[in-house]
């Protein structure tokens, strides 16, 4: 076969790329199971949750089809009602699992640096229907989770963390994951711990816990009797195994992902009109993106020339979360606090997500730098 002779100036760099095992590391645990023709509901599942437990230091860790049956799953469990408060700038599935709970999202304005749910709006848009908050560590960067913790005691609220960018990260030296009621997290292939497809939750709550593992298989017992209405949410074998495999790299992956991190902030910190999110000081961050703001007036051009050139350069981006979520389409009819957020619509409109994944490469890095530094004007 011949190979491609494409030089380096014409490789494609994605946006994203999973950490994946190596054959030889898996070929094992894939043979156990195709022997055993248990494919679903065998051993892996359960180790997979075991170790997640141990990793993030939390009573119970439970694995699911994907964060949003996650997200779904954890908010019937803590019986959640009425209006549940949600940052606007989050991806759709944090209130999409909420709708289709019966619940109402009600979304509030982000922090313009942290990009983050802004705690002063929360307390604002509590009222008597508000039986939840569900926070989202945006990028991995965790929110200010002693403070929602204290707020959500005072006015008897739950708290369901979105987790879902953030396994591996820390606040105040404890891994995100045993905070609040209850965490979820997303294990796709964007995110920094990957099972191909899949989702967790993890609580320290027995009940909610026993509930999730009911609710995830039909509300099935043992003797058919269904005991409540669950869905079918399990996490498949081969899933888990590619979950196990790359939790043991994670701790390598993550501290690689903190140098390329701070190898693309150096390269573009000088330049004129692109900033940063700003990382909580409290936090170890596991980094699952790198974003950066654009302000027009001192970079040159906007966002979206910004995304033209760099696919003409064959660099991969992404504009992430636009729209946000109270200008989707899908909640268009509860655009109920649509004109009060200001920070989420300027975050929104001027964010872009440059390539960012474990196995990037720091020249790949200087040469989308170099694009971008080139553009500026
Ligand atoms: C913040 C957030 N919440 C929930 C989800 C849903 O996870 P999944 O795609 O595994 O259903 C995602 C997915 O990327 C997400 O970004």
């Amino acid at each position: 076969m011949v190979e491609s002779s494409k030089t380096e100036k014409d490789k494609f760099i994605p946006i994203a790329r999973p950490d994946l095992p190596d054959m030889g590391d898996i070929k094992e645990d894939i043979e156990t199971i195709l022997k055993s023709g248990m494919i679903t509901n065998y051993e892996f599942v359960r180790r997979f949750e075991k170790k997640i437990a141990e990793f993030l230091n939390v009573k119970y860790a439970a694995c699911v089809s994907s964060g949003t049956s996650a997200l779904m799953l954890a908010a019937k469990a803590l019986d959640l009602k009425g209006e549940v408060i949600v940052p606007s700038f989050t991806f759709s599935a944090t209130a999409h699992a909420l709708v289709w709970c019966g619940l109402k999202p009600i979304f509030v304005d982000a922090e313009r640096d942290t990009f983050n749910i802004d705690i002063e709006k929360v307390k604002e848009a509590i009222t008597p229907r508000t039986s939840a908050i569900v926070p989202v560590h945006v990028f991995g960067n965790p929110c200010k989770i002693d403070e929602l913790e204290k707020l959500s005691k005072e006015n008897n609220l739950k708290l369901l963390f979105d987790s879902a960018h953030a396994f591996g990260t820390s606040f105040n030296g404890k891994k995100v994951g045993g905070f609040g009621d209850a965490e979820i997290f997303s294990l796709t292939p964007t995110k920094v711990l990957t099972a191909a497809e899949g989702g967790v939750v993890t609580t320290n709550n027995r009940e909610t816990y026993e509930q999730v593992v009911l609710d995830r298989e039909y509300g099935k017992q043992p003797n058919y009797d269904c005991k409540t209405i669950g869905i079918s949410a399990r996490m498949g074998e081969f899933n888990a195994i590619l979950g196990i495999h790359n939790l043991a790299k994670l701790d390598e992956n993550i501290k690689r992902r903190k140098k390329l991190y701070d190898f693309y902030k150096s390269e573009l910190e000088d330049v004129k009109g692109i900033s940063f999110q700003k990382i909580n000081s409290s936090a170890h961050c596991s980094i699952k993106d790198f974003a950066i703001i654009i302000d027009k007036n001192l970079f040159g051009i906007d966002r979206d020339e910004l995304a033209e050139a760099l696919t003409e350069e064959k660099i991969g981006w992404r504009k992430y979360f636009y729209p946000p979520l109270h200008r989707e389409t899908a909640y268009g009819n509860m655009n109920n606090r649509g004109d009060a957020l200001p920070n989420t619509n300027f975050i929104s409109d001027n964010i872009l997500n440059l390539p960012f994944f474990t196995a990037l490469k720091t020249n790949d890095i200087v040469r989308i730098c170099n694009v971008i530094k080139k553009l500026q004007h």
